[in-house]
């Protein structure tokens, strides 16, 4: 472990040496991270977390990832315990992350909270391929949002919204983002692809974007996670399938699924 610090009150960052994943990891994957006791207590079960950066290896400086996360609960609270130099069992990367389909020229990226380090890669991606991306950063005040320095190195456009100032309310963030991209100039008109990460709404937000402006949408889910590797069942999707049939693992088969999939 490289860095752990804290970011602003409610989050800390976490880096990591680790050229395999680096080189590997696609947009959107995740790790399950297995965590040290702590003060006598056993963490048994990893815990999942989205990789918010790759940064491959440059000259002498090892490849590194980067996980930015909050504490909640025991597993988290532990894991801010571990010291720098300490060395983190990690399994991954894992799942199904995002995808540019052919021949997309612009992104908008939607992220809120945390889910924000799910969709970065995606901004990662667009950068590296020379996509157009627009990034909407949620969260409940401005001193909670996360990625702004991220999409500045990035060259990623920013569109900022907030619980304080009621920006983020779904209806009002749904008009801005039509007035945005309704436009008529190049770079105001619709996206090639949709994708989002950070709450069940929002994926529906963006679907709904998706079927205005005739587009893909591509939604990273949640759900608890015992294995991260599809043995335990325990992921369902949040999703509306047909009840006859086991449905898709949020682990396994996510954690990005095609918006088609009704978010329930
Ligand atoms: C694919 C994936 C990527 C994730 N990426 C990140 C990330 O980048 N940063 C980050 O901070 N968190 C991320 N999470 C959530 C993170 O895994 C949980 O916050 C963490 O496991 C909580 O562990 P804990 O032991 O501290 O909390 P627990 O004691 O297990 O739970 C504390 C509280 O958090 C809730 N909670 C726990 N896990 C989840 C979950 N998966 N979804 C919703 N609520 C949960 C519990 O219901 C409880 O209310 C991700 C989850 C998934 C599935
Ligand atoms: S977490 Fe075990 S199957 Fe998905």
């Amino acid at each position: 472990m490289l860095v752990h610090e804290p970011v602003g009150e409610r989050y800390r960052r976490l880096v990591l040496a680790s050229g395999t994943i680096t080189s590997t990891a696609q947009a959107g994957q995740f790790l399950m991270i297995t965590v040290p006791p702590h003060a006598g207590d056993r963490i048994l079960l990893p815990r999942p977390m989205a990789i918010h950066r790759r940064r491959p290896a440059t000259g002498a400086t090892p490849g590194t990832i980067e996980l930015i996360y909050g504490v909640v609960g025991r597993g988290t609270r532990a894991l801010a315990a571990v010291p720098v130099g300490a060395r983190l069992q990690v399994t991954g990367p894992l799942g199904r992350g995002f995808d540019y389909p052919v021949g997309t020229r612009s992104a908008l990226l939607i992220g809120r909270g945390v889910g924000i380090c799910g969709v970065m890669g995606a901004a990662e991606d667009a950068a590296a391929l020379g996509i157009r991306a627009t990034m909407v950063l949620s969260g409940q005040r401005p001193d909670q949002v996360l990625g702004r320095a991220d999409c500045a190195e990035l060259g990623v456009r920013t569109i900022e919204v907030t619980d304080d100032d009621g920006s983020s309310d779904l209806a009002t963030l749904a008009a801005m983002l039509r007035a945005e991209f309704d436009g008529a100039a190049p770079e105001r008109t619709a996206p090639d692809v949709i994708m989002v990460c950070g709450a069940g709404v929002l994926a529906r937000l963006a679907a709904e974007l998706g079927a205005h402006w005739g587009v893909p949408v591509q939604a990273s889910l949640e759900a608890h996670m015992a294995c991260g590797l599809g043995y335990c069942h325990g992921c369902a999707a949040p999703v509306r399938t047909d009840p006859s049939i086991e449905g898709p693992l949020v682990c396994a088969d996510g954690p990005v699924f095609d918006a088609n999939i009704p978010v329930v």
